[in-house]
């Protein structure tokens, strides 16, 4: 597969040696709107469950989500060496631990982990040798209640900061800290089931957090168990596609 382990690197600073583990993780930023995975063309790929999903939503909910789970599959089944359809996932409720919500792995002992987000018309997809990982995008765009939302999602600390900021800077910098809360929920499979204000929006020790460019409109969060993180961009991204694998 394509995401590398641990490196070691050597680094100095001054006199003293520092050693930094780096953690590469593949990131997939997916345009929903692709018509190579339009909904006929790819729907055939999906398991029950996520069938079950799609026909929960509606018109472009739909499509969105057997999109963004055609990508996923397609992508894993790839790193797999199996065909998308043949990928199976499980699940595990980090809360209570069930197995029909929560969290999803790859069913096949492999030593992958992966996470997905998806938000207007973008998904991403991050996939590690193992090591924990959790992402997030969210498109920019005006949220209501937004003082209310930052009240309860950042610490009093944070909170204050973002009270000076105004604007466009203000939607910008609360979506930052909220794909970064959730990228890292994501990473231990908590989902959302405590309060987002207790949750870091930036890297912690023995966890890093790297924001992957989406090329506009979009804020992305990638959070691994790693102290240091290196993001390979993989094709398809969004915009012009020039970033494709090394
Ligand atoms: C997981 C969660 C943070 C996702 O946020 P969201 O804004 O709804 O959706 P996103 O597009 O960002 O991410 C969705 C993906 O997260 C993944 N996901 C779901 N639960 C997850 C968990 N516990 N941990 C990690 N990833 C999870 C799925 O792959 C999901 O994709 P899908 O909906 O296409 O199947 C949020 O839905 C949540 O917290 N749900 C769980 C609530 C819960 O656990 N309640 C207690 C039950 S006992
Ligand atoms: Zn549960």
């Amino acid at each position: 597969m394509s995401a590398s382990s641990h490196t070691d690197v050597g680094a100095r600073a001054g006199d003293v040696a520092c050693d930094v583990r780096l953690t590469s993780v593949d990131v997939w930023l997916v345009d929903l709107t692709d018509d190579a995975i339009s909904e006929p063309l790819v729907v055939h790929m999906l398991d029950p469950e996520e069938r079950r999903c799609a026909a929960a939503r509606a018109g472009a909910g739909r499509r969105r989500y057997v999109a963004a789970h055609a990508a996923l599959r397609m992508i894993l089944g790839s790193i797999l060496e199996v065909d998308a359809a043949s990928v199976r996932f499980r699940r595990t409720c980090g809360r209570c631990g069930a197995q029909d919500h929560g969290r999803p792995w790859v069913a096949e002992a492999a030593p992958l982990d992966f996470s997905i987000g998806h938000s207007g018309d973008r998904a991403i997809v991050a996939v590690s040798d193992g090591v924990q990982v959790g992402a997030d995008i969210e498109a920019v765009r005006p949220r209501v209640h937004l003082q209310r939302l930052a009240r309860r999602v950042l610490d009093p600390t944070d909170h204050a900061e973002w009270s000076a900021l105004s604007g466009e800077r203000a939607l910008a910098s609360f979506l930052e800290a909220w794909t970064a809360k959730e990228a890292y929920l994501k990473a231990t499979g908590e989902g959302i089931t405590r309060r987002l204000s207790g949750v870091p929006r930036a890297a912690t020790p023995g966890w890093s957090l790297a924001r992957p460019e989406t090329g506009g409109g979009y804020v992305a969060a990638v959070v691994a168990r790693s102290e240091g993180l290196r993001i390979r961009y993989r094709l398809p991204v969004v915009a012009t596609g020039e970033r494709g694998a090394p």
